[in-house]
Parts: C-alpha cells; sequence; structure tokens
C-alpha cells in the first residue's frame, strides 16, 4: 500500500504542493495520534524523505510531551521539537478574539481556527529552521483546517511546499491500523471502534465524528471529557468576578493572572458548572455542513462577560456598528483568512473600541448556565441619577421629549401616511 514509487503521486493541483521527487526533508505538524505516526513512516517511506518533527502546545489538557517526542524518535523522526506557545496563543490570538467577540456560526468560539495560523506560522520557522523544503500536516480534504494551515505556510513561505498525506493515501482507519501495525507504531486502546476526532487547546475542545454525524442523535455523555453535565453540575450556583483593562481579562476574583492561567482557572470553573457545551451545525468553508460538538468553558464566561463592558462604556452608535466588524473578523478567521490585511483593518478599530473597556463584571454559573449579574466600570456611559425612575433634576429635561419624538418620528409618520392614504 505504500506508493513508494514518485510516479504514482498525482500531478499537483496546487503551485504549493510539493512534486514528490523534490521532497527530501519533511517538516511534520506532528500530535502523537495514529494518523501523524502512520504519517511518520509514511513519508520516509513513500518519499525516501527525512522526517523533522514539530508539536504545538496550545494548552490542550492532558498531553505527555515527552511521551510524544520519545514515539516520534522512535518511528524514525530526525529530530522532534516541542514548542510552547501557549502565551503567544493567548496573547496575539486569543486575546484579539475577545476583543472582537469572536463568534462564528452564533456558537463556535473559534478555537481551533485561531490556533491553526499559530501552528502553521511556528511550522515554517522550524522547517526554515531545519533546512526543511515541505511541510506535512494531517489535514482530511473535507475540513477547514488545510485550508487554515495551507493558507498560512503559503502566505509565510512562498518557498516551502506542502504534503497533506490524508487526502491522497487512500487508507481509511483499517488500513492506517494495519500499516501500523506492520511498522510497529504502537496503536493506542481499542481498535474496534473509531474514536471522536478531536481537537483543542486551551480556549476549547471540539468532537466529530460517530454519533454526532447523525442530526437526530442527541449527545451521548461519552463525548463530554472537559464540562460537568449541566444536570450534575452543583446546586449551589458561583459568582465570578472578571476584571479587564483594554478589553482583556486580568484578574479573576480579584487574584491578578497572566492570561494563560487566568483562562484555565476560568474554564475550571466553567467545566464544574456545565458551563460552555455547544452542540453546532456549522458551514464549512469547503461547502460542506457538518455538526461539532464543542466544550469551551472558558469563552463562554469571558467572552459575554468582555462583551457586556463593551457595550457598557461605548455609545449606541459604536454598539451598532461593531457586531458587524466583530462578525466579519470572525469569518476570516474561520476561513483561515488571518494574514488577510482586513482582519488587520478590523483589529484596529476593535483596539481602539477597547482601549476604555476597563472595569469588572460578576458572571453566576449555575448549572449550564453563565449570566452576567454585576458591572462596574469608571468609563461606562452611565449614569444612575440619569437613569432613574426618580426626578433627575435638570439634569435630563422630561419636557423637552416631547419635541424630540415630534422630530425623530417625523419622516416615518409622512412615509406611513403617504402608504395608508393611496
Ligand atoms: N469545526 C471546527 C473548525 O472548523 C473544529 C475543527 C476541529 N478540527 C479537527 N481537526 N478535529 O474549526
Amino acid at each position: 500500500m505504500s506508493q513508494a514509487d514518485p510516479s504514482a503521486f498525482a500531478a499537483p493541483t496546487a503551485s504549493y504542493e510539493a512534486d514528490p521527487s523534490s521532497v527530501r526533508r519533511v517538516l511534520l505538524l506532528y500530535s502523537g495520534g495514529l494518523d501523524t505516526s502512520v504519517m511518520l513512516k509514511w513519508i520516509q517511506d513513500a518519499y525516501g524523505a527525512e522526517v523533522v518533527c514539530l508539536t504545538v502546545n496550545l494548552g490542550q489538557p492532558g498531553e505527555d510531551y515527552a511521551v510524544i517526542e520519545g514515539k516520534a524518535l522512535r518511528l524514525g523522526a530526525l529530530e522532534c521539537h516541542v514548542v510552547d506557545a501557549r502565551e503567544e496563543f493567548a496573547r496575539d490570538y486569543v486575546a484579539r478574539a475577545i476583543k472582537a467577540n469572536a463568534i462564528y456560526g452564533s456558537g463556535y468560539p473559534l478555537f481551533t481556527a485561531l490556533g491553526r495560523p499559530l501552528i502553521a506560522k511556528l511550522a515554517v520557522a522550524q522547517a526554515r529552521a531545519s533546512g526543511c523544503d515541505t511541510i506535512a500536516h494531517g489535514c482530511t480534504g473535507k475540513g477547514n483546517d488545510q485550508v487554515r494551515i495551507e493558507a498560512t505556510i503559503a502566505t509565510l513561505a512562498p518557498e516551502l511546499k506542502v504534503i497533506a498525506p490524508v487526502r491522497s493515501w487512500r487508507m481509511g482507519r483499517d488500513e492506517e491500523i494495519a500499516y501500523a501495525r506492520e511498522h510497529g507504531i504502537p496503536v493506542k486502546g481499542g481498535t474496534e471502534a473509531a474514536p471522536y476526532s478531536i481537537d483543542d487547546n486551551l480556549w476549547g475542545r471540539s468532537s466529530e465524528g460517530r454519533w454526532i454525524e447523525d442530526l437526530g442523535h442527541a449527545p451521548e455523555d461519552d463525548v463530554f471529557s472537559l464540562v460537568t453535565r449541566p444536570q450534575e453540575a452543583p446546586e449551589e450556583p458561583e459568582t465570578v468576578e472578571l476584571e479587564f483593562e483594554r478589553g482583556v481579562p486580568v484578574a479573576l476574583d480579584g487574584d491578578r493572572l497572566g492570561l494563560v492561567e487566568l483562562i484555565e482557572r476560568v474554564a475550571e470553573l466553567g467545566a464544574r458548572h456545565g458551563v460552555g457545551i455547544v452542540d453546532h451545525i456549522e458551514d464549512r468553508i469547503v461547502g460542506l455542513k457538518v455538526r461539532d460538538i464543542y466544550e469551551a468553558p472558558a469563552a463562554a464566561i469571558i467572552l459575554p462577560a468582555h462583551e457586556e463592558l463593551e457595550r457598557l462604556v461605548c455609545t449606541i452608535h459604536q454598539n451598532q456598528f461593531k457586531p458587524a466588524l466583530d462578525r466579519q473578523w470572525a469569518y476570516l478567521v474561520y476561513a483561515g483568512l488571518w494574514w488577510e490585511p482586513l482582519r488587520e483593518d478590523i483589529d484596529a478599530y476593535v483596539d481602539a473600541v477597547n482601549a476604555r473597556v476597563r472595569g469588572k463584571i460578576g458572571v453566576r454559573l449555575y448549572k449550564g448556565r453563565a449570566q452576567v449579574v454585576t458591572r462596574e466600570s469608571e468609563n461606562a456611559i452611565y449614569d444612575a441619577a440619569l437613569a432613574s425612575f426618580a426626578e433627575s433634576g435638570g439634569l435630563f429635561s422630561q419636557s423637552s421629549s416631547p419635541g424630540f419624538i415630534e422630530l425623530f418620528s417625523l419622516q416615518s409618520r409622512m412615509a406611513w401616511r403617504l402608504r395608508n392614504e393611496e
């Protein structure tokens, strides 16, 4: 099944796809799982190329990087690099997403989409440092991740080529397991049922495949590995207080924390209270509709808190305008166009607005719900005396209101009359 003869490969479709005969040293984005472990052997075998592995830590829980590294070297990798990119991910990707209230398709907080351009950027840097001519990744031909990774590589490193073996090797899961057995690649766990397809980082976790593909199938318990099911969450609600500066959370319940640790702590609290489960149908960039089960407890608390604070410090006009930009930002990032100038243009506006987003938001967590219950900001465009039902003296002249209403409604009234008196 290994296609050791390079002429067996289809001709490249895109300019950045590798011509098999010129692949000498490959940087493989390695996770330690079945696909990329089989790939590690298969690339050496089918291309006669050397393989350098890169594993990126974006805060995916429960990963043992020493084990991954050992496995890569045992399977013949020339080098295996593990990069801890959690700080950079939080600072340059997740913080921007928070300021842009980033949600795609009214439910998906984009954690995977935010991670891919960073992973691909780090792959480019490592490929150059290790003298590789080609980057390989484990994405299928049906998902968004191939778009995000390949668009990033083609943008940042036009000299590098790409191979995506899963798109071309025509092995199903059974053939992969057979290949693994044949080549001494350890296969973790039982091999009877295909596992869920998982991707995760500190901003959330997605599961795909199995019964999730059956739209009529309600979520089974075994898919949830992060978030407690709401019905099993504590009977007592818990309120957390998030403090923001320039639109980014800086403290949790009065403790100033770095963003990575803050997100991890918020995720833990949310997970305990059943917060952040999303059962989502998504319009993929490649045309498919696909269902995902998401567990994103930190995002489910931090995003609504940020949005609330932003609304408080912004005018009605800013509040009408920004969601359209936020939506476009989320779409670009979802679609793998992180390096598109429009994304940075939008960020400039998002940063300008967020310069004033400072204050504290209390969020009550209870059995799957995260509800904003308190707000506090020195920049709030809010005056309790003005808003009050009590008489506010000369600050707000109620007697001016009828004149305002007459002029404000003028065009609408004229139009209504024209239509209804014809
Ligand atoms: N549907 C989500 C997205 O497009 C999650 C993808 C998860 N990726 C994965 N390789 N399992 O971003």
